[in-house]
């Protein structure tokens, strides 16, 4: 049996003070939450803040990225035992947002995972073809590319989370249908199966991400091989992020 893990992936949105507002409310909806692992990214800067915020509760936090050396000459970046010290628990690693505007890599995913791990968090590490990758068949492809170079050496880490997120999905409302995600996911654990063995598959949580409202979460999670959501947009807001947490555990119990 899989925990759900439903993460809200607040990207560039919400102040400190905002961030605390929305997590106190927050922990409030979820406090009868149980069976569900429920995390909240926001900026670097609102970490503290949403820490604060958290304690005591349900809800626990995570970074949206960080670099993979302990310290060092690398002016505007965050290393993860800064992030760690400040009480957050979860690193998303390789959105595609990273891999598209700054740079990210499957070689940096690859170390950033590296990293987390050895800070003792859990990486939420994010994989996905782009719509053109999926318009010429190439999703499967792509994804076993984006495992093999950037995850294989970590898949037998319990910590690690992986998260399926389709690029054109992202931002777009245009959810990948239950069918589109299982085909993938289930093809995620059956790679993980080869690399790592069954029993490392049975128990990775793989998350599917893009486009996740209120009202699509229950049927992705009635999927077999969908194990919660990374969520954007609507985990900005906390009603509509609390009823997604709620809709998983329905699902799952
Ligand atoms: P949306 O839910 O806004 O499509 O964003 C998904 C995402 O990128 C989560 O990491």
């Amino acid at each position: 049996m899989r925990t759900p893990v439903i993460a809200g992936n607040w990207k560039m949105y919400k102040t400190a003070r905002e961030a605390g507002e929305t997590i106190r409310l927050l922990c409030d909806l979820v406090a009868d939450v149980s069976g569900v692992e429920i995390v909240v990214c926001p900026p670097f800067t609102a970490l503290p803040a949403a820490v604060e915020a958290a304690r005591g509760s349900r809800v626990a936090v995570g970074a949206q990225d960080c670099h993979w050396e302990k310290a060092g000459a690398f002016t505007g970046e965050v290393a993860v035992p800064m992030i760690a010290e400040l009480g957050a628990s979860h690193v998303i690693v390789g959105h595609s947002e990273r891999r598209q505007y700054f740079g990210e890599t499957d070689a940096t995913v690859d170390k950033k995972v590296e990293a987390v791990l050895a800070a003792g968090l859990c990486p939420i590490a994010c994989v996905g073809e782009t719509l053109k990758e999926r318009e010429a068949g190439q999703t499967l492809a792509v994804l076993e590319r984006q495992v093999r170079d950037g995850l294989a050496r970590h898949l037998g880490t319990r910590a690690l989370v992986v998260a399926y997120e389709p690029v054109w999905a992202i931002g777009t409302g245009k959810t990948a249908t239950p069918a589109q995600a299982q085909e993938v996911h289930a093809f995620l654990r059956k790679l993980t199966a080869k690399l790592a063995g069954q029993p490392v598959a049975d128990g990775l949580r793989i998350l599917y991400g893009g486009s996740v409202k209120p009202d699509t979460i229950s049927a992705l999670m009635a999927e077999p091989d969908v194990d919660g959501g990374l969520v954007g947009g609507a985990s900005l807001d906390a009603a509509s992020f609390a009823k997604i947490c709620f809709c998983a555990r329905a699902q799952k119990q």
